[in-house]
């Protein structure tokens, strides 16, 4: 279980595997950087290292599994998308190659770079990649999308409600917003939040804002006008929640929730 303890950066992945030495080396050098002071300049210091992470996290390429389960369900009529927080743009390409415009946004530069990279390889997608801080305050001059997504995003956010609003207000009527955000419940987390209380690390932790259950994810999205359609618990493909999910369900052996919603 000590293992399953060490620093990891840019995700709660309790990971096994060869990217996770990498990984915490590149977390002491972004916590001794003094410019790394919140989830935008930590994500750009572990870019190249995230991106990586896709090939070697279990609980990363359940990611992607889980969420392209939802995106065969929600974003079949789609025509244009956000993709919130894209990071490295691994999702926006995903939505990309079913042929809807994607536009993603994230806070970090050097996270959009390698989205840009990996845009490329696609050859004749139509994606748009903006440098923005979440929430976007004023969202008057853009395109209203079919649908939105936000993958491990919002829980960095000040505000939950805030965020959802803007999403809500970039959907046309009918849209589907898709988001997964930290598992209030899952065993995982809490040992992990408590270890990062005793010894600051794994360093993203103390960036994360928000541990949500579903029953306050279903709150939040109607005090924000949004009608819930299903949720879900994903990342328990480590190790540590494999052993707990022989004896316990799915919401206490999951580090992430995701749900998908729609405008009225
Ligand atoms: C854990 S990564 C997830 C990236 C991607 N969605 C994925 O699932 O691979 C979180 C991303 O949110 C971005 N982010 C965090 N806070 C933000 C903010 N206030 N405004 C814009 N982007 C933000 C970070 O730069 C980072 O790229």
């Amino acid at each position: 279980m000590a293992s399953a303890l060490r620093p990891r950066v840019g995700e709660p992945v309790l990971a096994d595997g060869a990217g996770a030495a990498r990984e915490q080396e590149a977390e002491g050098r972004a916590a001794m950087n003094s410019a790394v002071k919140d989830a935008v300049a930590f994500h750009s210091e572990i870019a190249a290292e995230f991106h990586a992470s896709y090939q070697t996290h279990a609980n990363r390429r359940e990611r992607v599994q889980v969420w392209r389960g939802f995106l065969d369900r929600y974003a079949r009529d789609a025509r244009l998308a956000y993709d919130m927080g894209c990071g490295t743009g691994i999702l926006a390409c995903e939505l990309a190659a079913r042929g809807i415009e994607t536009i993603g946004i994230d806070g970090s530069e050097a996270m959009l770079n390698i989205a840009r990279d990996t845009a490329r390889n696609l050859g004749g997608a139509k994606m748009t990649f903006l440098q923005r801080m979440l929430p976007i305050s004023d969202t008057a001059a853009y395109a209203r999308a079919d649908l939105i997504i936000s993958s491990s995003c919002i829980e960095y956010l000040e505000s939950i409600p805030a965020a959802l609003i803007c999403f809500r207000e970039l959907l046309r009527q009918r849209g589907v917003l898709i988001f997964s955000v930290s598992n209030h419940d899952s065993l995982s987390r809490k040992l992990v939040r408590f270890v990062n209380r005793l010894t600051g690390r794994p360093r993203y932790l103390g960036l994360l804002r928000h541990f949500m259950t579903a029953e306050e994810i279903r709150r939040d999205l109607q005090a924000s006008d949004l009608v819930y359609l299903e949720h879900a618990y994903f990342a328990g493909a480590d190790r540590f929640n494999r052993v707990l999910a022989r004896f316990l369900p799915p919401q206490f052996t999951s580090n992430m929730i995701i749900v998908a919603a729609r405008r009225r």
